[in-house]
């Protein structure tokens, strides 16, 4: 059974659409490990619901030291073993080691390399996208580098912004289309069946 080591930093509802993905047997894997950037969130609390290992590292008190702060976290998910590291709403900068190159996913609530980068996440990149105006928006899934939102992109789907959305609608939208998209594609990598070229990534379809 693959194990997966899920970064998070809000109300969890990526973690809680997997485990029920893993509970439905749709997805072939555990969660060994929690662990949040934040303390206080609802995403600990699915985690502990569902008896799954939880941790924090605080963000906020390791914001000048990157490489402790990543170093904290890869410390976690090496004694848990995983073999993918998968983040869901998780806010901030981890610094892959070598070991966890193409092993760590993203999912992220626009079309990269639109509405992405440094401080574009939640709600934002949807008042970004509605402020700017464009039509199309999506979800990006992709293998997580040392460069925000910039690593090799996996899987994208587009989703139509429309004359009257707030970014609360156009999050709610999104967020259907990610329940879907994250577990495929996550199944996928969990499975090998991808290659890369350069940063090209070619998934093996249904
Ligand atoms: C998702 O929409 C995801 O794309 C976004 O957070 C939401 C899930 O949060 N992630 C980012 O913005 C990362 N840049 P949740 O799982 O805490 O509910």
């Amino acid at each position: 059974m693959k194990k997966i080591g899920f970064l998070l930093s809000g109300s969890g509802s990526t973690l809680k659409n997997l485990i029920q993905k893993i509970n439905e047997k749709y997805l072939e894997a555990q969660i060994s490990v929690v662990i949040s950037s934040k303390s206080n969130v609802y995403g600990l609390k699915i985690a502990e619901e569902n008896n799954i290992p939880c941790f924090v590292v605080e963000y906020s008190e390791h914001k000048k030291d990157l490489d402790e702060y990543s170093k904290k976290i890869t410390e976690i998910l090496k004694k848990y073993n995983v073999d993918l590291v998968v983040m869901g709403g998780f806010m901030s900068f981890y610094k892959v080691p070598e070991i966890y190159t193409n092993k760590v996913l993203n999912i992220h609530p626009a079309l990269i390399p639109s509405f992405c980068g440094k401080g574009m996440y939640g709600l934002k990149v949807h008042k970004a996208v509605i402020e700017y105006g464009v039509k199309i928006t999506g979800c990006t899934v992709h293998f997580v580098d040392n460069e925000y939102d910039h690593g090799p992109i996996i899987y994208q789907e587009a989703i139509r912004v429309l004359d009257n959305d707030t970014p609360e609608s156009l999050a709610e939208r999104v967020k259907e289309v990610e329940k879907r998209v994250y577990p495929y594609v996550i199944k996928k990598i969990l499975e090998n069946k991808f290659r890369i070229i350069n940063r090209k990534v070619f998934l093996e379809e249904d």
